[in-house]
C-alpha cells in the first residue's frame, strides 16, 4: 500500500500525524504501508511556489492512495487566486478524476448529545452524501470578472454537467445505494436550472438499471431543510459539486462535530483521496486541541474503498468506538462526564484501543 501523505496546513499536520500513528501500528502488525510525504496547499506554496507542486503532482499519481489533512490559512488570504491553497485541492481532485466524493454522516450512541438536533432526530443516523467532485460550477468555464459595454463591472461563473460525468457518479450512487438501504435520492435545483434538469433526466436513465433502488428527487432548498426536519428519511443522497459542498457541512452538525466526518473522493478505478470534511481551522492550529478521528476515520475508508480491507476498516472504526466508550473527548465532543483531551492523546488513545 503506497500511500501519499499530505498534511496541508492549519491543523493539517496535527490530524495527520495521529492518522500516520495508525498507520505505523497497522504496519508494525504486519500491513505492507509505504509512506511518503508532500507539500499541498499553502505549505506546497511555501515550500515550492505552487499550492499543488509538481513534485506533488507525481507523488500522488505514482500512490494507490493519498491521505491529506486540510488546507488554507489567513496568510494566504490575500494571494492571487492560483497561488491560492484550496486551488491544490481543487487542481489535484480534477487532476486524478477524483470525481466520486463519499462523505458519510453518522451519529455514533456516544455523542447523541453533541448533535445540535434533539437526540430522536438523530440517534442511528447513518447517511451517505455523494458529491460529484470534479464539474459543475467549481470548474466551468468561461468565468471570471469582466467589464460590460455600460461600464459596470460583473462577476460571473459557468454551470455546466455532461452526459458522462452524471452517469458515472450516478451508477457511483446506485450501487452504494445497493450495499446499503436501497435508497437513493438526487438533489438537485431541476424547477430553476437546466444544468439540474439534465441531471434528473441522465439519473432517471441510471436507475433503469438498478431496478431494486428506490431513486426520488428532491430540490436543494428542501433538502437543505429535510435534512434538519427528518434526516433518517435519507439513505445515499446523490448530488453536484457545489450543492454537495453545502449539504454535506450541513449534515455534518446533524453528528455533533465536523470533526468527526471522514471522507473518500474516488477516480474510476478506486485510488482516492481521504481527508476529513472539515478545514484546516487556523484557530486551533498548534494548540493540540483539534479532533483527529474524521482523519483517522478517513484511514479507515481508505482500507476499505481503495485497498478492499473491509476487515481492517471495520478494526479502525471499532477503535475509535471503543475510544469514545473509554470517555475520552477532544474539545468539540466534550460533555460533562466525560474526559477532555488534546489531539496527540486522541491518537494514542485511538492507538492503544487498536
Ligand atoms: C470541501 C471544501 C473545499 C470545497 C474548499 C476548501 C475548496 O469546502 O472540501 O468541502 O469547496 O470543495
Ligand atoms: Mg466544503
Amino acid at each position: 500500500m503506497k500511500i501519499a501523505v499530505l498534511p496541508g496546513d492549519g491543523i493539517g499536520p496535527e490530524i495527520v500525524a495521529q492518522a500516520v500513528k495508525v498507520l505505523a501500528a497497522l504496519r508494525s502488525d504486519g500491513l505492507k504501508i509505504e509512506l511518503e510525504n508532500g507539500h499541498i496547499g499553502g505549505a506546497g506554496y511555501d515550500a515550492a511556489g505552487d499550492p499543488f507542486p509538481a513534485a506533488t503532482e507525481k507523488l500522488a499519481k505514482e500512490s494507490d492512495a493519498i491521505l491529506l489533512g486540510a488546507v488554507g490559512g489567513y496568510q494566504y488570504d490575500n494571494l492571487p487566486r492560483p497561488m491560492r491553497p484550496e486551488q491544490g485541492l481543487l487542481r489535484i481532485r480534477k487532476g486524478l478524476g477524483l470525481f466520486a466524493n463519499l462523505r458519510p454522516a453518522m451519529v455514533y450512541p456516544e455523542l447523541v448529545n453533541a448533535s445540535s438536533l434533539k437526540p430522536e432526530l438523530v440517534s442511528g443516523l447513518d447517511i451517505m452524501i455523494l458529491r460529484e467532485l470534479t464539474g459543475d460550477i467549481y470548474f466551468g468555464q468561461p468565468r471570471g470578472i469582466r467589464t460590460l459595454e455600460n461600464g459596470e463591472r460583473q462577476g460571473f461563473d459557468t454551470m455546466h454537467y455532461s452526459e458522462s460525468e452524471i452517469r458515472r457518479v450516478a451508477h457511483v450512487g446506485f450501487q452504494s445505494a445497493m450495499k446499503r438501504g436501497k435508497k437513493l435520492c438526487s438533489v438537485d435545483k431541476a424547477n430553476v436550472l437546466d444544468t439540474s434538469m439534465f441531471w434528473r433526466e441522465i439519473v432517471s436513465e441510471v436507475a433503469k438499471e438498478y431496478r431494486e433502488v428506490e431513486l426520488s428527487h428532491m430540490y436543494v432548498d428542501n433538502a437543505a431543510m429535510q435534512l434538519v426536519r427528518a434526516p433518517k428519511q435519507f439513505d445515499v443522497i446523490l448530488t453536484g459539486n457545489i450543492f454537495g459542498d453545502i449539504l454535506s457541512d450541513e449534515a455534518s452538525m446533524l453528528t455533533g462535530s465536523i470533526g468527526m466526518l471522514p471522507s473518500a473522493s474516488l477516480d474510476a478505478n478506486n485510488k482516492g483521496l481521504y481527508e476529513p470534511c472539515h478545514g484546516s481551522a487556523p484557530d486551533i492550529a498548534g494548540k493540540d486541541i483539534a479532533n483527529p478521528l474524521a482523519t483517522i476515520l478517513s484511514v479507515a475508508m481508505m482500507m476499505r474503498y481503495t485497498f478492499a480491507a473491509d476487515d481492517v476498516a471495520q478494526r479502525i472504526e471499532a477503535a475509535v468506538r471503543k475510544t469514545l466508550q473509554q470517555g475520552l473527548r477532544t474539545g468539540d465532543i466534550y460533555e460533562a462526564g466525560t474526559q477532555k483531551i488534546g489531539c496527540a492523546a486522541m491518537g494514542d488513545a485511538v492507538v492503544a484501543s487498536l
